[in-house]
């Protein structure tokens, strides 16, 4: 192990950083990898202009309320697919998704899931996890909006190491469907398959949703992100990894739940600014006041591209030694692999977005 230090450096990251400088973490494998923390003159976010496809994104979905046929994916790679869905009330048809499995977090509404291992209410902040193949249906008691996270992999629990199997959110909170015998009165039922984007539709006439037991280690479940309790230090910022909640292949899932702020007056109380080299990182905010990003309400979704730097807005950055409590929930997907903007995507997204880290132009300009 070699752990260099030249110039003019605090003792360690994340704390007691030398007056007037800027921390930015550049580091491999996400928070895992081999990693160095350069200590700027300015903040690198404060650019003048940016020209290119390497900037960072917003997306509003708030722009995508209406009720839709199917989720509406705005990011997207092999290994994921990144989007929302909104329900007024349920499908009339049962759906099957082959393209891998799928986690709905609800943001607004409340209902059940039906599916062939019975079934779950919902309601706001679940998490809820269909493995791939699982015929189900959303069935919504009012207006009710899913961020949907579409992974070609299984979702699986995080390792949790050295904490124990009880931290973060203790396995017992973990809820799972339950058999229950659906309406059979009906004289068509109809599946709708998606395999490769594509739908096939057929039709029985029977409801396929007339499993009368199973038994197994796969099935439908969920968990509530009020559940989760974070993992944190008073003393020094922890990396965002510490709040992962589910790990699938090449991306992880991580919830950002309310929490104090590090209590010693040493401690960097913001995230540190990061070019995130081997990951893209999206962030979706569901509730409270996300102190980081500035014009950043809830239902939107911010995209950080891996290259160029984020870190905390200039406002939260001013006013870092003030606040004592994070009040937010928010769900962060970080991809091993490059995402990309789908048509959707492009279609809402808010366009001054990067500008909002300039500190030099905004000033200019007053
Ligand atoms: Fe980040």
């Amino acid at each position: 192990m070699i752990h260099l230090r030249k110039g003019i450096t605090p003792e360690q990251g994340h704390w007691r950083i030398p007056e007037g400088t800027f921390e930015d973490e550049h580091g491999r494998k996400g928070f895992f990898g081999r990693a160095s923390h350069l200590y700027h003159k300015n903040p690198p976010t404060d650019w003048i202009s940016i020209e290119g496809e390497c900037k960072p994104y917003a997306l509003d979905t708030r722009k995508l309320n209406d009720k839709q046929e199917y989720p509406v994916f705005v990011l997207v790679n092999d290994d994921v697919r990144i989007g929302t869905w909104t329900l007024t009330s349920p499908p009339e048809w049962y759906f099957r998704n082959v393209d891998g499995d799928l986690l709905y977090f609800v943001h607004r509404g409340q209902g059940k899931i039906e599916s062939d291992y019975g079934s779950l209410a919902f309601q706001k902040g679940d998490y809820i996890v269909v493995p791939k193949g699982t015929t189900h249906r959303l069935v919504p008691t009012e207006k009710s909006k899913f961020l949907v996270i579409e992974g070609t992999g299984e979702y699986e629990q995080p390792t949790r190491g050295i904490l124990g199997h009880h931290a973060i959110y203790d396995p017992a909170l973990i809820k799972i469907a339950e058999p229950e015998e659906y309406d059979n009165s009906k004289s068509e039922y109809e599946l709708r398959i998606k395999r490769m984007g594509k739908i096939t539709k057929v039709v029985y006439g029977f409801n396929p949703l007339d499993v009368v037991g199973w038994k197994g280690d796969l099935f439908v479940w969920k968990l509530n992100i009020s559940q989760i309790k974070p993992v944190m230090s008073h003393r020094v910022h922890l990396p965002p990894s510490v709040h992962t909640t589910f790990v699938n292949q090449n991306f992880v899932v991580c919830s950002f739940v309310p929490r104090p702020a590090e209590s010693d007056p040493d401690a960097l109380r913001v995230p540190f600014w990061h070019r995130n080299i081997d990951y893209d990182e999206v962030i979706f905010y569901h509730e409270g006041n996300f102190f980081s990003r500035d014009g950043i309400d809830k239902e939107m979704i911010t995209f950080h591209p891996y290259g160029i730097h984020h870190g905390p807005h200039p406002k939260a950055y001013e006013n870092r030694d003030e606040k004592e409590f994070l009040d937010e929930y928010a769900v962060m997907v970080d991809t091993k692999n490059p995402l990309f903007l789908t048509e959707k995507g492009k279609e809402i997204e808010w366009k001054e977005y990067w500008k909002s880290w300039q500190i030099r132009k905004q000033k200019a300009s007053i």
